[in-house]
């Protein structure tokens, strides 16, 4: 972790009265309730999409503020794809504009997005505006953003599957290297630590098929507010809980939330 990270999580400890392990490394969140927000308003689904929208680049920068390495974000399950032609179009017009719309501040901030899921079939101005951003902002060493964009956890690790079974076709690697660390490597998440947090808005209590393998030791935080209204107050909160979980991934010992 380098110094700019470690300065910054420090910042935040102190002002949140935690100790600077207690800022997760990896935030993953399932963004959740836009359509909840919009009916309860009595408003089309679509404006909860929108609102949810502008709350994403203020959580991705305070997120960067606190020196959280990666935050992944659930933005379209493979599953998404039965919810009416309207609202996918919706949605799929909201990325585009969003992932070229943020190159900017991506830069500013020396984020690095990623995109988690497979491509097919996310319409082409999703592709293109998405490898354009993904290009772009490359060799940024700041936090990883990590975008669950058409996205599912059993498809990840039959991706996975399928490319270590091509890797052992072509002699390139023994059975006996088949472990996780090798599995880590042939996710969408190569590279990335596992998640330390998971927080869901709106109130379920599921996983909804995000990062079934890299959640197995997160800590999960739901929370009733819908993603519309999340800010960073709620984010907030889900640290100072996630600072007080007795971590103890399978040993006798409990640790306070730490890596
Ligand atoms: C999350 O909000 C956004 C996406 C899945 C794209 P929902 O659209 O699932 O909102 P609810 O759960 O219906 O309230
Ligand atoms: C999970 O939410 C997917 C995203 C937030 C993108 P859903 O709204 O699709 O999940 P379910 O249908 O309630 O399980
Ligand atoms: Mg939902």
């Amino acid at each position: 972790m380098t110094d700019s990270f470690k300065q910054k999580r420090a910042a935040a400890a102190e002002r949140l009265g935690v100790p600077a392990e207690s800022i997760p490394r990896h935030i993953a969140i399932i963004m959740d309730g836009n359509g909840r927000w919009a009916q309860q308003r009595g408003l089309p689904r679509f404006h909860g999409h929108s609102k949810g929208g502008q709350i994403v680049e203020k959580i991705a920068l305070y997120c960067v503020d606190i020196g959280v390495e990666a935050l992944t974000l659930y933005s379209f399950s493979m599953q998404n794809w039965k919810r009416p032609a309207e609202e996918i179009e919706f949605l799929m017009g909201l990325y585009s504009m969003y992932l070229e719309g943020i190159r900017e501040t991506l830069m500013k901030n020396d984020v690095r997005l990623v995109h988690l899921g497979r491509e097919k079939p996310l319409p082409d101005k999703v592709i293109e505006t998405m490898h354009g951003t993904v290009d772009l902002t490359k060799n940024n060493k700041g936090m990883a953003l990590g975008l669950a964009l058409n996205y599912g956890a059993r498809t990840e690790l039959i991706d996975a599957a399928r490319e270590i079974a091509e890797e052992y076709k072509a002699g390139k690697l023994d059975i006996d290297d088949i472990d996780e660390s090798c599995f880590d490597r042939h996710l969408y998440t190569a590279g990335l630590p596992d998640p330390d947090l998971l927080i869901r808005t709106s109130g379920e209590m599921r996983i909804s098929n995000f990062l079934l393998w890299q959640l197995s030791y997160a800590e999960f935080y739901v929370t009733e507010t819908f993603w519309p209204d999340f800010n960073p107050d709620s984010l907030d909160e889900a640290i100072l809980a996630y600072a007080k979980r007795a971590r103890r991934f399978g040993d006798v010992n409990s640790k306070s939330a730490q890596q």
